[in-house]
């Protein structure tokens, strides 16, 4: 299949590349999946891709062909929760998640849910999310299956959570391990599934069960590790209480094993230069939730001293506590998030800068760079069509863009769910 299409994607220094008048051929690998052969200029590869055998061009004038976008942390069973007003974190987790989230004990409920998650997703443009799903297992099959059908590529994990938790969501430290392991033998590299070891976050989990998550973590490598850090400052005096040994917040983690490469964490917010340091040298990751972090005036993730450091990140919905599906709504808040918070230097986030963070960036950070999240060669074809002209001014403000940032800005600022025109997910059949 060939497109021909305004092009947008990624250089390995994370410097957008865009094409006014581009060409993207996609073909089937040797197991079916589909995978980018050739993107770039129409000029420079139509007469290498057009009338090849079997090759259909689909002509896509106007519209923007870029990577499907990549949530690094969001919960499937929080879709209803959106918007639910409280102060803070904690009482937010009291009041509406947790009762929430004790629904998925039924498999029905979770299997309704998480179908209009993906539907959601997919709308959004978002071909690949790192979830959370709940504690109860069954949850995970559900959402794990749901992507299954479709032929996406997603991540999620049963939530530890074996005290300081109501009933209904709380799980016992020992059967919340052996199902994490069921789970993993179950669902980890089927099709494009991958499974992430879920500890909540440090307070509600005893150190049995951060221990056992720690065993599973070093006995399974290329599985995911996914919890909070350093979100809130309530939560932060709480976990001092709970782990008066532990040198940070994120060091509780570190002293159960619990950061290495593919291990993710949400917010990390408060962090100190030695977290910060711990993070890179673990090849540990951070997912930014801004939308989340302003809803629950959480704080400010700090752009200049994670750059500083050197560690990896990726932006983030948090939805339920984030405010939106759109990646859109994201990387418009991690702009304002990246004014705001260092005023005196002026930090102003590139827009492709912010676009890479929801895409490519966020790939890398979760190990999967080179197969989601751009549109080079060998890529996992998932791709979205953009309609810069979805609603008047989008029209007039992109068709008056005198350079790529200024597109890519207009977007970010102003656009939504009415810029995804198609979602296209590569299916390994
Ligand atoms: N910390 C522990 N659980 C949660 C959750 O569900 N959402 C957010 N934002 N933070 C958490
Ligand atoms: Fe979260």
């Amino acid at each position: 299949q060939i497109y021909r299409s305004a092009l947008l994607r990624f250089a390995d220094d994370g410097s957008p590349l865009y094409d006014s008048d581009g060409l993207l051929a996609v073909a089937p690998d040797a197991h079916g999946q589909q995978r980018v052969l050739a993107a770039g200029s129409w000029q420079a590869l139509q007469a290498q891709f057009v009338g090849l055998p079997g090759a259909q061009v689909v002509h896509l004038p106007g519209k923007l062909l870029a990577p499907g976008f990549v949530d690094m942390h969001i919960h499937y069973p929080q879709t209803d929760v959106i918007g639910a007003p409280a102060d803070g974190l904690l009482p937010w987790l009291e009041h509406y998640t947790f009762p929430h989230e004790a629904r998925f004990h039924d498999r029905a409920y979770a299997d309704g849910v998480a179908e209009f998650f993906i539907d959601e997703l997919l709308r959004n443009g978002v071909t690949t999310a790192l979830t959370f799903a709940t504690s109860h297992p069954a949850s995970v099959d559900a959402i794990l299956t749901a992507a299954q059908q479709r032929g996406m590529r997603m991540i999620a994990g049963k939530v530890l959570q074996d005290r300081h938790s109501p009933d209904g969501v709380r799980d016992d430290t020992e059967q919340g391990l052996i199902d994490t392991d069921t789970l993993i033998q179950r669902w980890h590299g089927v099709d494009r599934l991958g499974y992430a070891i879920t500890p909540r976050f440090a307070p509600t989990s005893s150190e049995a069960q951060l221990r056992g998550a720690g065993a599973l973590a070093a006995q399974y490598p290329d599985v995911w590790v996914h919890s909070h850090a350093s979100e809130n400052l309530d939560e932060i005096r709480w976990v001092r209480e709970l782990y008066p040994q532990a040198r940070s917040y994120l060091d509780v983690y570190h002293g159960f094993g619990l950061m290495r490469e593919r291990a993710v964490y949400a917010h990390c917010i408060w962090l100190d230069a030695a977290d910060r340091a711990l993070l890179r040298e673990t090849g540990t990751a951070a997912a930014i939730s801004p939308t989340s972090n302003l809803f629950l005036s959480s704080g400010y993730f700090d752009y200049l001293q994670a750059d500083a450091a050197g560690f990896r990140y990726g932006l983030a919905s948090d939805v339920g506590g984030g405010m939106s599906f759109s990646p859109f709504r994201t990387m418009q808040a991690a702009y304002v998030v990246g004014r705001e918070q260092h005023s005196k230097q002026g930090l102003s986030l590139k827009p492709g800068q912010l676009w890479w963070q929801h895409t490519a960036g966020a790939a890398r950070a979760l190990g999967l760079e080179g197969v989601i999240g751009n549109l080079q060669r060998g890529c996992e074809a998932d791709f979205v069509v953009i309609n810069p002209a979805c609603t008047p001014l989008l029209a007039r403000k992109t068709q008056q863009a005198a350079s790529l940032d200024e597109l890519l800005f207009a977007m970010i600022v102003l656009g939504d769910d009415r810029l995804i025109e198609q979602t296209i997910v590569s299916q390994a059949k």
